[in-house]
């Protein structure tokens, strides 16, 4: 790592890590806005109006989140040229892994026949790609992984009362990934943040199956084992905390938002993201959406919307692209790019 390419001026380029792949996969299995129509009481005007989505992508009954992140790992890899042997570290943001334990990641590892790589899951529910973004750029920078495997991998759909309209049309099923590599100098993520308030846990929350409420025919009654969600103060506490969490991330790497070329944000709500937008003044041109086509995915929201602005050719070497989330813990996280 000291050829001159590495210099500036005599100067070392600092370490970064690059995303040098990128892959998605979701399920074959569409759910249109007018398929729930006809399970429960709602409307696809009111799903379109209130939300953007008019359809989601649903895992079969034998796919579970391990087989989803296979899918989109292979085509991260594929793009990256790099193999599974090569993999050092495979880290897989879920909230709705195959089982409490082991890992999604170590399940992955086993798929991928990735034999030389450490393997952990990190659950920041919709941040929760942005939490593994940081960790997996933490990893590469200090020098302890050369090739790291990032997936954000979700099906929601097990864990979803289909007779709860105000849930049950809003998720959908999907699977991100990312390959991250050393590089130095100015390309590469230049920072990441991430953010928590536990105080509003109960905003968004799955109460039933761990230490807390162990499974029981009493929490399977309660139908504790369903994501519960406080929409209306939820969104408020997003569209607030995602204005000022997209500024604080430009003005600390001294970044104008007319500077920006892409904004890559978690897909939960299209109101919410032309809010973010709005405050940015960016046009929506600038902006990757594709929940009307996923719903919200959580921690694949994110991978899936870049490995799509990335395939399309919509971002190009030395743009900013900013990237932001918000969900379950309540969390929030933000990373900008220099593509
Ligand atoms: O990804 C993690 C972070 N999550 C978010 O950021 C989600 C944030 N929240 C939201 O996106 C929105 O709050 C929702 C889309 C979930 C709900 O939209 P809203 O504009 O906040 O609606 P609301 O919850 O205030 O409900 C308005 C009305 C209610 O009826 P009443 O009380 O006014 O008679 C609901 O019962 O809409 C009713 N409603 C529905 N009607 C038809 C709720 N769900 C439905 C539905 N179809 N599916």
């Amino acid at each position: 790592m000291n050829s001159a390419r590495n210099c500036q001026g005599g100067k070392q380029l600092p370490l970064k890590s690059r995303i040098t792949g990128t892959g998605s996969y979701a399920p074959e299995r569409v759910l249109t806005n007018f398929d729930l129509e006809r399970k429960v009481d709602t409307s696809d005007e009111w799903i379109t109006g209130r939300t953007g989505i008019k359809e989601r992508r649903i895992a079969k009954d034998t796919e579970a989140t391990s087989d989803l992140c296979l899918e989109a790992s292979k085509n991260a890899m594929k793009a990256a040229d790099v193999t599974s042997a090569e993999i050092d570290l495979i880290i897989v943001a879920t909230m709705s892994g195959d089982m409490p334990m082991p890992s999604t990641a170590s399940l992955l590892q086993k798929k991928l026949g990735a034999k030389n790589a450490g393997a952990f899951d990190v659950n920041a529910a919709c941040s929760g790609f942005l939490y593994g973004l940081s960790v997996a750029d933490n990893f590469v920078r200090g020098g302890s992984a050369k090739k790291v495997l990032l997936v954000g991998a979700e099906v929601m759909s097990k864990f979803i009362d289909w007779h709860d309209r105000t849930t049950c049309v809003l998720f959908g099923d999907g699977a991100g990934a990312v390959v991250l590599e050393p590089a130095r100098g100015q390309h590469g993520i230049l920072s990441t943040h991430l953010y928590s308030d536990g105080n509003m846990w109960d905003y968004i929350c799955l109460p039933g199956g761990g230490s807390l409420n162990p499974p029981s025919a009493k929490t399977v009654k309660e139908k504790m084992h369903f994501v519960k969600m406080k929409g209306n103060e939820t969104f408020k506490v997003a569209v607030r905390t995602l204005e000022r969490l997209v500024i604080d991330t430009l003005k600390k790497n001294k970044v104008k938002p007319s500077e920006l070329a892409m904004l890559i944000p978690h897909q939960a709500n299209l109101r919410i993201i032309q809010a973010t937008a709005e405050r940015l003044k960016l046009p929506m041109s600038k902006v990757a959406v594709n929940l009307d086509r996923y719903g919200n995915t959580s921690s694949a929201s994110i991978p899936i919307a870049l490995d799509e602005v990335v395939r399309a050719g919509r971002i190009k070497k030395n743009d900013y692209i900013l990237l932001e989330a918000f969900g379950a813990g309540l969390t929030w996280a933000s990373a900008l790019i220099k593509w």
